[in-house]
């Protein structure tokens, strides 16, 4: 480490911190790892996607991305740098199943098998998600999450992988973000597979909370002592006045947000206000509800932003449209910074979801970063959206909430899907033309913290 990195915001409340603490640092597989058609990978939709013209700003696909899966041994050096104990991952699933559901790919297998040893022999915890998005094409040709199927493959994927994995690999997180998937993958059409229909949308829903009920199933058959958890993308959602219809705006947009997710997964069921508002028959069959709401190990919390929403009766379901506030900070994606919402999850999780075992499973900022004519990357902003975000954190902790580790999104610069190459997330920063790796003011400062940590006898993992 150089220099101390000054400090942004607010200092963090170390004592807050339990012991074994995680700190991470996440990324996922489209993003960074480029090797497209390499090692017997099959072609995922986000191929599919980013390769159709006027999907992806300035035509940019995963091709190349941060070419990690030639790269990773220089990446674990980087989380080493960063003093993070944990790298939180994705599975390709085409690279390991090419068809989705057809022979598996040896090699594919073999390279998250080297990427695991390589990890533990640096005394980094392996934190794999399974699927962030790159559902195999051929799946998606036959219909895709709309269709039970979809789920069921997904469970034989999860099972292939942890049989192999599942000697060295404890934690496991099913999907990332379902919410991406069928809501802007489905519904909005932003995102792969592109889809703008609403009963496509809640179909791929259920499906995908029925394939991490199965897929959990899977992973606890091959590993018992497995602890598997699921990652979501919440918001505190408000109304943007005092209105009675921004009011309902708000509650239908946190039911499609946050309970749409939230209350299957713990026995609730499917909130019968969405149901009603959709107005979509759900393919439920006998003991699906069940299998959705397998317990959970742990929740994975991903959190960037607030909403604050308005009432939209001409829009789409659920007739609530985010309202750009006026005089608040925003990211380099134009995305209000709020870190007491972070705050304000972790207690609603805890408090009206007995979650038991929480982590953040991503946080983080995207801002024009430039490198400096001493070859740094200077990123003030970043800093103090983590630190800020760290001490919201430590204040759900104060009051009860059981956070067991946050990850920092991202471990570096990656493919930010539909908005390219151009969206900079990283702890350090990525020249994409030379792939040279650069530790931004941003990852000393987390590494810093974790220092801190570790010197107050927090013995981070
Ligand atoms: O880059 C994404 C990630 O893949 C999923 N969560 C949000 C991040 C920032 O948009």
């Amino acid at each position: 480490m150089t220099a101390a990195v000054p400090a942004g915001g607010e200092p963090l409340d170390h004592a807050a911190l339990p012991d074994g603490f995680l700190w991470g640092v996440a990324t996922a597989a489209y993003q960074v790892e480029g090797a497209v058609a390499e090692g017997g990978r099959g072609p995922s939709i986000w191929d599919t996607f980013s390769h159709t013209p006027g999907k992806v700003a300035g035509g940019d696909t995963g091709d190349v991305a941060c070419d990690h899966y030639h790269r990773w041994r220089e990446d674990l050096g980087l989380i080493k740098e960063l003093n993070a104990g944990a790298y939180r991952f994705s599975v390709a699933w085409p690279r390991v199943l090419p068809a989705g559901d057809g022979p598996v790919n040896a090699e594919g297998l073999d390279f998250y098998d080297r990427l695991v040893d390589g990890l533990l022999a640096e005394g980094i915890e392996p934190f794999p998600t399974l699927y962030h998005w790159d559902l195999p094409q051929a799946l998606q040709d036959r219909g895709g999450w709309p269709r039970r199927e979809t789920a069921e493959h997904f469970a034989h994927f999860a099972s292939v992988v942890t049989e192999r994995l599942g000697d060295r690999v404890k934690n496991w997180a099913t999907l990332n973000e379902p919410l991406c998937s069928a809501w802007i993958g489905h519904l909005e059409g932003t995102m792969a597979p592109g889809i703008s229909d609403l009963t496509a949308a809640v179909r791929a829903s259920y499906h995908l909370l029925l394939g991490h009920g199965l897929a959990t199933r899977a992973i606890r058959a091959a590993v018992p002592d497995a602890r598997v958890g699921i990652v979501l993308n919440l918001s505190p959602v408000d109304p943007a006045t005092g209105s009675p219809a921004d009011a309902a705006a708000a509650r239908r947009m946190d039911g499609h947000t946050n309970r749409w997710w939230l209350d299957p997964l713990h026995g609730r069921g499917f909130p019968q206000d969405m149901t009603d508002l959709y107005g979509v028959e759900l393919p439920l069959r006998d003991g699906d509800l069940d299998t959705v709401a397998q317990p959970l190990d742990w929740l994975g919390l991903n959190y960037y932003m607030p909403a604050v929403v308005t009432d939209d009766p001409a829009g789409r379901a659920p007739y609530a449209r985010a309202v750009r506030r006026l005089h608040v900070p925003r990211t380099g994606m134009d995305w209000e910074i709020d870190a007491n919402g972070i705050e304000r999850l972790l207690l609603r999780l805890t408090e009206e979801y007995g979650a038991r075992k929480i982590y953040v499973t991503e946080n983080g900022s995207a801002w024009p970063d430039v490198v400096g004519v001493d070859g740094g990357v200077d990123d003030p902003d970043r800093v103090r959206y983590l630190e800020d975000h760290l001490a919201a954190c430590t204040r759900a902790l104060r009051k009860g909430a059981p956070l067991a580790g946050y990850f920092a999104w991202s471990l570096m610069d990656n493919f930010e899907w539909a908005y390219g190459y151009d969206k900079r997330f990283g702890l350090v920063h990525v020249d994409y033309k030379t792939q040279k790796r650069t530790v931004k003011t941003s990852g000393r400062r987390y590494a810093e913290l974790v220092a801190g940590h570790r010197r107050r006898g927090g013995h981070p993992a």
